[in-house]
């Protein structure tokens, strides 16, 4: 068994503290189900395609690359293989540990923050990549605000997540039919619906956004869309993925 020293060690916790007035006890959603996390987004085939698609569209180093809600670490192996000298920032500690456990020979530093108040100067990053992010902020347009400042100019921002219009709350994934329920244009924080299904969105909701919604934060925010694709084979796409950079000023 891995012994970790203690956790103020291996993870600097720096930001304005996240609230969560929709939980009970207020504490990161993912924080008690970090470890069971890691074995389901290991296990899902959609994980691979997402990362091929997050390192396609992000391309190679050196540089360095904030991963935005970090989680468990599964894109920092990519990333730092492609020559990015990775920093992971999440909200619970205990996705940051088990990211760690991954990553532990890697030079990666782990930092618990909130997206929406990132810990560093403006133009600190040469790339900002991000998956499965964008059901779990509370503040997207907080969130993309943080990435346009926190990239330098010229800088890339990739985000690969499930696809606005085809994994919502309110799409049934049959084997042999996708049934659309009523409640797309219903927006915010739901913990049901007969999009749900097992696995993780039970266990910690989600944040529904239309797909103009989220084109449109990550436009307002001054990044400039380069890239939009629907990676993967299947005949309805599971994913949806952005390539943006920020513009450099004339
Ligand atoms: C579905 S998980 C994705 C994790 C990882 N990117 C992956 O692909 O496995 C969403 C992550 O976003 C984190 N998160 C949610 N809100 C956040 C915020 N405001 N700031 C930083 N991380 C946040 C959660 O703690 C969780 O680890």
């Amino acid at each position: 068994m891995l012994e970790l020293p203690d956790r103020s060690v291996w993870v600097r916790r720096i930001g304005a503290e996240p609230s969560y007035p929709r939980l009970m006890d207020n504490r990161p959603p993912y924080d008690g189900l970090a470890d069971w996390y890691d074995q389901e987004i290991r296990r899902l085939g959609v994980t691979a395609t997402a990362l091929q698609s997050l390192t396609g569209l992000l391309g190679g180093g050196p540089g360095k690359c904030l991963d935005l809600g970090c989680g468990t670490g599964i894109a920092i192996r990519d990333l730092a293989k492609l020559g990015w000298t990775v920093v992971g920032v999440d909200v619970s500690a205990d996705q940051l540990r088990v990211a760690r456990e991954q990553t532990g020979d890697l030079s990666a530093e782990l930092i618990e923050a909130n997206a929406s108040h990132l810990p560093f100067p403006s133009n600190s990053f040469d790339a900002v990549a991000s998956m499965f992010t964008h059901t779990d902020f509370d503040d997207p347009h907080g969130v993309f605000a943080e990435v346009y400042r926190v990239l330098r100019p010229g800088g890339t921002f990739v985000y690969v997540g499930t696809h606005p219009c085809f994994v919502t709350p309110y799409v049934e994934r049959k084997p042999d039919a996708f049934v659309l329920h009523p409640g797309y244009r219903r927006r915010g924080w739901t913990s049901s619906g007969p999009g749900f299904g097992e696995g993780i969105r039970p266990r910690v909701g989600v944040n529904h956004q239309t797909l103009a919604d989220f084109l449109n934060a990550i436009i307002r925010s001054g990044l400039r869309l380069t890239t939009v694709d629907e990676p993967g084979d299947e005949d309805y796409p599971i994913l949806f993925a952005i390539a943006a950079d920020r513009p450099h000023t004339t």
